[in-house]
This record gives structure tokens, C-alpha cells and sequence, in this order.
């Protein structure tokens, strides 16, 4: 069911969850968080077998709403976007995403939080909250330079470098590089193939995997709170209000 720009359809044991918003690149706007967040978070009770996310378009997903940031930005712990990141970050089923395209801010972030990740050639992971006037979220302030080391983490966190499919798989963020027509049906049979296995052996697994979750949603918590407040800050608004004309993106 395509409901708010996310569709949610549990088939054979997997609940894919598709960004379905292609004509604003996939832009995560609240409403779309409170789906998102409702899918990962009833999928364990649901006897779910295995999370699948994917996106529909050339774009896994241009990050939050800058509109959205603008005109309705979170205002607590209990925000859509938090309900969906302490989701990723605690829930005992194992996330699968394909990625192709930009995956921008959060759509970089949230890769964080998955057990594999599929990538094409064409994806591109950008973490540019600081020339936005944010800060790092869903952890990755903590995950981001244990994953890929503090120095490359620098990088694309001050510079706003960009993370090739490749360097993505070099340093473990990426599972597998998969041609671009290969990339939906590769991450759908793995994300089948766990569904297929021993439910519970693959629970305790990935709870044992996420041993270290109350620092990582300590880290969400912590963030948020700078993240919140940057929201309000003037340099966030002018960089959001500064993308939304046109003229001055070139
Ligand atoms: N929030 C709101 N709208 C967005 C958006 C976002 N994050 N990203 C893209 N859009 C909208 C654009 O405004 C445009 O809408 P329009 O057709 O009504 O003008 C449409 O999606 C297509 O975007 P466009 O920028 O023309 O596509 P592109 O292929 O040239 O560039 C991106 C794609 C992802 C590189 C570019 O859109 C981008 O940089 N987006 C912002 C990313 C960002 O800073 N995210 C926040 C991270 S915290």
C-alpha cells in the first residue's frame, strides 16, 4: 500500500518498504517518517522476516524536506524521525537496502543502521548537514568515523566530500556493487533469503549485533537535541532557503 509517499507490502516474509516520492527525489517529509517509523517498528511483532529498503527513481533519497525543515521542523524525542531512527537503531529485524543515486543526509545516515546494504555504481552518500548550518544525525556522529575513520569521516562531514559506491564498499558500508538493473532483484532475494532461515537464530543474531544500541540511541538523543536546536538556528534556515532558489543552485 502506497500511502504518504512510502509504500509498505509484506510479502514472502520480507516487508518492503519503498521511498516513493521520485518526483521531489525522494525527500523524507514527517508524514513519511511516521510510515517509515510504523514499518520498522511493528515488523518484529508482525513475525517479519526481514525489512527490504528500497526506492523508487534514479535517487534513493534526497534526505529530509527542506521544506518540511523549514515550515515544521521536529520539535521533540517523539518526532516521526526519531520514532523511525531509535526504530533502525533497536528493532531485532534486519534491514536490507538497495541504493542508487544520491543518498543525502539521512539517506546516507539510516545505511548505518542496516545489515546489507546493496549499492549501485551510480550511488553517491553525502553528509552536508554542516553546510546546511546542522549537525550529524542517527548517530552517525558516533557510527560514520568508526565505520570509515575519523579522518574520511572529516571529510564528508566538514567538507561535504562525497562517498563514491566504491569507497562505500571499501569501508564496509556497502555489502555489494550491483549493476543498476540488478540492484532491486539482488537485495529482494537476500533480504528473502534471511526471511528463509531460522527466525529466532536470526533475531538473537541481530539483537547480538546491536549489543551496543543504548549508546548508539543515546547518540540519536544527544544529537537531536543540537540538531533541534540548529533547526532554529539563522544559518540553517538561510542554507535551506538558499536551495530552494533555484538561481543560486546553478
Ligand atoms: N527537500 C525538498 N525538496 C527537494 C529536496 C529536499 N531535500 N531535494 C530535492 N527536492 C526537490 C527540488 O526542490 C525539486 O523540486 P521542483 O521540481 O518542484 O523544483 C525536485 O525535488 C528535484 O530536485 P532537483 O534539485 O531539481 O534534482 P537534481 O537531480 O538536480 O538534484 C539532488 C538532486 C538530490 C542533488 C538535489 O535535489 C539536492 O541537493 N537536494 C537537497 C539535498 C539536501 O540538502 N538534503 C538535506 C540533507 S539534511
Amino acid at each position: 500500500m502506497t500511502s504518504l509517499g512510502v509504500s509498505v507490502e509484506d510479502r514472502q516474509g520480507v516487508r518492503h518498504v519503498v521511498l516513493d516520492r521520485p518526483d521531489k527525489k525522494n525527500a523524507l517529509t514527517a508524514a513519511m517518517y511516521g510510515v517509515l517509523a510504523d514499518a520498522v517498528n511493528s515488523a518484529s511483532a508482525d513475525d517479519v522476516g526481514a525489512l527490504l529498503l528500497q526506492a523508487r527513481g534514479d535517487t534513493f533519497t534526497a534526505g529530509n524536506d527542506l521544506r518540511d525543515f523549514l515550515d515544521q521542523p521536529p520539535h521533540g524525542e517523539d518526532a516521526p524521525v526519531f520514532r523511525f531512527l531509535t526504530g533502525i537503531a533497536t528493532t531485532d529485524v534486519p534491514i536490507v537496502a538497495a541504493v542508487r543515486g544520491n543518498a543525502v543526509g539521512i539517506g546516507t545516515t539510516m545505511l548505518l543502521h542496516c545489515d546489507l546494504v546493496y549499492a549501485s555504481p551510480s550511488a553517491k552518500l553525502k553528509v552536508p548537514f554542516v553546510d546546511l548550518g546542522l549537525v550529524p544525525e542517527a548517530a552517525s556522529s558516533v557510527l560514520l568515523p568508526r565505520r570509515i575513520g575519523r579522518a574520511r569521516a572529516g571529510a564528508a562531514l566538514f567538507l561535504g566530500e562525497t562517498i563514491s559506491a566504491d569507497e562505500a564498499y571499501a569501508n564496509g558500508i556497502v555489502t555489494k556493487i550491483i549493476s543498476d538493473d540488478a540492484l532491486d532483484a539482488e537485495a529482494e532475494a537476500a533480504a528473502r533469503a534471511i526471511a528463509a532461515k531460522p527466525r529466532q537464530a536470526v533475531r538473537e543474531t541481530k539483537r547480538l549485533i546491536t549489543h551496543d544500541r543504548d549508546t548508539v540511541v543515546a547518540a540519536i538523543m544527544r544529537e537531536g537535541t543540537a540538531f533541534r536546536a540548529r533547526l532554529a538556528s539563522d544559518e540553517a534556515r538561510a542554507a535551506m532557503s538558499a536551495f530552494f532558489q533555484r538561481g543560486a543552485r546553478g
